[in-house]
């Protein structure tokens, strides 16, 4: 650690202390995260650097004196439940002007929302980017020695910090980066510019942090990164290693690219026993022409291979994906190439998004013709054609046992949810005590994208 961050580092050590004397307590810090796995993962660490240092994480922010919002850039929905989460908080920083309120992430790095952050919002007290986590202590020094607003959004570069807390939300399932920042530029895609180029950590760094996890009863590691295939040091072999490690978990990940997704990531999943059987491969259209202004380098054609390649070692092997509607110049009939090949490939899940355009990608400069009510209407019409294919898959686990890791209670009394190693919802009756612990489960029907079953066992 740098002397200056050493020096933050110990003046708020003395800040919590010195006000837990006069308070009674410790000063409380709220961190909230939205978007992605990644930005989970970031917010986990940011409450791990603050709890370092002597704040007392709290659930409800009008308990806390440190307020931090980690923000999500993909779409304008994203950061317009930002906007207004934002706005809310202005009543609440005039009865408590001492409360520091901070906004990081995605938003924050991008330098058009950054600077409507600080223009409009006079409540915020910090904003920083996704570059400036390792200076947090600095600046919570700057803020309450100094007095005055500030933004940190410069792209710096920065090591892989490996010496970070992680105060992780779950006891069972943790998520673990494997790399940082995406070299794809997709042309509608904001995450290169607000998360810089690919960076890879140490595959040593990641097999310790799993033993770690393991050792602490940990039974689901998420493997995460923007395009996992491209870890430099090789994605399958990191599988293959972190396969190795004795004990009782299982092995997921998110998210793979269609162009680098090869036959041996493939092999790799079927033949390592704790790696979940499924895919999450982003298709986003199922039509060439559209692929190709999309920039994702792989047509419908090469998509498939990768599909049938797998279906044919693992008849069921379970693929879930991401669409995008509405992309510009897009036509009802390239829509409905993109139904069409859902059908085709059956995916067990899709996550579907109607076109936004991003300040600063090359697609928000193509001309775009078609309303957004219109793409409203088109997603819909997908959403419906996957309910019947999802219908129709579903179908295949009942009457087969699964291995499920119960992960909450469902919505009915009595009744839990997990996931099976195809990644689907199970739902099933039992105790709380069940919930972090694997089952096993008897499928017996099967409804929409869940299905249903009857515990066998507690494994
Ligand atoms: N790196 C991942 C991949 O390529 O599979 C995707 C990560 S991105 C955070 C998640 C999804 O958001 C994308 O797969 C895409 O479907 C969607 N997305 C990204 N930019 C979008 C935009 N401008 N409008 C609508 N959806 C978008
Ligand atoms: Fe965005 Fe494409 Fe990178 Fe995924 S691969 S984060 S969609 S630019
Ligand atoms: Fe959103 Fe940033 Fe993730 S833009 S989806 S939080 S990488």
């Amino acid at each position: 650690m740098s002397g200056d961050r050493a020096d933050a580092k110990s003046f708020l050590e003395k800040y919590t202390y010195e006000y837990k004397l006069t308070h009674g307590a410790e000063p409380r810090c709220y961190v909230h995260s939205f978007g992605c796995q990644q930005n989970v993962s970031d917010g986990e660490k940011l409450l791990g650097a603050l709890v370092n240092v002597g704040y007392e994480p709290t659930k409800a922010y009008k308990d806390a004196q440190l307020i931090i919002f980690n923000t999500c850039a993909v779409r304008e929905n994203a950061e317009d439940r930002v906007y207004g989460v934002i706005g809310e908080l202005k009543h609440f920083k005039s009865e408590h002007p001492d409360c520091i309120i901070g906004i990081c992430g995605c938003m924050a790095q991008d330098n058009q929302a950054a600077e409507r952050i600080m223009q409009t919002y006079p409540q915020v007290d910090l904003v920083f980017g996704t570059f400036a986590y390792g200076e947090l202590y600095s600046m919570l020094k700057s803020v309450l020695t100094e007095h005055r607003r500030l933004l940190d959004n410069e792209e710096r570069y920065t090591d892989i910090d490996e010496e970070f807390t992680q105060l992780r939300s779950s006891t069972f399932s943790a998520f673990v980066p494997i790399m940082y920042g995406c070299n794809n530029f997709c042309s509608y895609c904001i995450v290169p510019y607000v998360r810089g180029r690919e960076r890879s950590r140490n595959p040593a760094s990641v097999e310790a942090e799993v033993r770690e996890l393991v050792g602490g009863g940990y039974k689901e590691i998420f493997l995460l990164g923007q395009n996992v295939n491209s870890y430099s040091y090789g994605f399958p072999n990191l599988l293959r290693r972190l396969n190795a490690i004795e004990g009782d978990f299982r092995i997921r990940f998110m998210s793979s690219h269609p162009k680098d997704a090869t036959s041996e990531l493939i092999d790799t999943i079927i033949e390592c026993d704790k790696v979940c059987k499924c895919l999450h491969l982003a298709l986003q259209s199922g039509c060439d022409r559209v692929l190709k202004e999309m920039n994702r380098r792989y047509t419908s054609d090469e998509y498939l291979r990768i599909v049938e390649y797998a279906r044919s070692r693992k008849a069921d092997f379970s693929f879930s994906t991401d669409i995008i509607v509405g992309f510009p110049g897009e036509s009802y009939e390239e829509f409905c190439e993109t139904k069409e090949f859902i059908k085709r490939v059956g995916f067990d899940n899709i996550y579907s998004f109607v076109y936004s355009p991003r300040s600063g990608t090359k697609a928000a400069q193509m001309p775009d013709e078609i309303s957004t009510k219109q793409k409203g209407l088109w997603l819909r019409e997908l959403l419906l054609e996957q309910r019947e294919v999802a219908d129709r898959l579903m179908s295949r686990f009942v009457g087969r046992a699964c291995r499920v890791l119960c992960d909450g209670k469902g919505k009915e009394p009595g009744v839990l949810t997990g996931k099976n190693d195809e990644g689907i919802i199970v739902q099933f009756e039992g105790e709380d005590s069940l919930i972090g612990e694997f089952v096993d489960v008897l499928i017996t029907d099967s409804a929409n994208w869940s299905v249903r079953g009857k515990i066998l066992a507690r494994l």
